[in-house]
């Protein structure tokens, strides 16, 4: 192999830039080319293509973002919009594709190597949502911005005796809410994957506060579904104010959350796997998802990878009820 592409594709990651500088330099140390696919397949069906040399990555590792752009497409979706991509790939001489997103990004992986291209995924969200890996690129600095509101939220809701609601990002996951809400000693996580009771998280503030708690802090995932009487994060708000007769205040931290310098972990989680995906596609291997399990870098089928059922992870849920008494 000697041309391969990389694109990002979906909602952006912090970590994704050093995905792909590993994924050039990786190429590079192995006499391999690499293109940089722009705006993902969006880019790709419209030939946005750029030659990736090292000093292209240069000064990336640290950045938030993407400097490739992302994108979401519906027009590769269809037969018409997956012609024209192939049509530009063969143009540039590409034998085989990195792919950095979400689960929907993989299926255009797997429809990429179908079409005889050899493409492989990388897990890039901060939902920490896709099933095959333990930790997607991404969602551990995405923790630690929500764990920095955490602490400042504190810092005012104790001078205050307040409650503090923190909306955060994830999609159908909890993943962020429960993390963040861990390492940020919330007293309360409500995620989608469990059913929660307004009255019991009720109940464990007036706990607190006849403790002599100053504050509470009720970590709350964007992906709940909520209610017909409780229609948003908002609404859960003034319930628990009404009764608790305690003054709450809700954050909804949104875009900030996928921003920012990557952690350690993100950029050696992005660096292995880039790695990794070069590696496979060097001996002419595609329809591959990459992932890390047990600390250990490991791929997949695609299928195989879509077919897997997430766990959400009861026990840490557990310790954190215990930890927030
Ligand atoms: O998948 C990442 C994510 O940030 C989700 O947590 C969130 O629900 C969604 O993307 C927001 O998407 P957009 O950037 O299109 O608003």
């Amino acid at each position: 192999m000697k041309t391969i592409g990389v694109l990002t594709s979906g909602g952006d990651a912090p970590g994704m830039n050093a995905a792909i500088r590993a994924v050039v330099r990786t190429g590079a140390y192995n006499d391999i080319r690499t293109l940089g696919i722009m705006r993902g397949f969006h880019g790709l069906i419209r030939d946005e293509i750029q030659e990736l040399d090292m000093s292209a990555v240069g000064d990336i590792l640290h950045r938030g973002g993407t400097i490739l752009r992302t994108a979401r497409s519906e027009e590769f979706k269809t037969e018409a919009g997956m012609q024209k991509a192939i049509g530009v790939i063969k143009k540039h001489g590409i034998e085989g594709i990195v792919v950095i997103g979400g689960d929907g990004s993989f299926r255009g992986a797997r429809d990429l190597t179908r079409l005889g291209v050899p493409t492989v995924g990388l897990p890039g969200t901060i939902d920490n949502d896709i099933a095959c890996t333990d930790y997607t690129i991404g969602f551990s600095t995405a923790v630690n911005t929500v764990i920095d509101a955490i602490n400042k939220l504190r810092d005012t809701a104790s001078s205050h005796d307040r409650i503090s609601i923190v909306e955060v990002m994830g999609r159908n996951a909890g993943d962020i809410a429960l993390y963040s809400g861990i390492a940020g000693g919330a007293e309360s996580i409500i995620v989608p994957e469990l059913p929660f009771d307004v009255d019991e998280i009720c109940k464990r503030i007036i706990q607190g506060r006849n403790r002599g708690k100053q504050h509470n802090i009720i970590v709350l995932a964007e992906g709940v579904v909520l209610n017909k009487e409780i229609s948003g994060t908002i609404e859960v708000g003034k319930e628990i104010e009404a009764k608790t007769g305690l003054e709450v205040k809700v954050t909804i931290l949104g875009h900030i959350q996928r921003g920012g310098s990557p952690t350690a972990f993100d950029r050696i989680l992005a660096s292995s796997m880039g790695a990794r995906a070069v590696e496979l596609l060097k001996q002419g291997i595609g329809n591959r998802v990459v992932g890390i399990r047990d600390n250990h870098i490991v791929d997949f089928e695609i299928e195989e990878a879509l077919s897997m059922k997430r766990s959400f992870n009861q026990n840490l849920y557990q310790l954190a009820q215990i930890l927030s008494m």
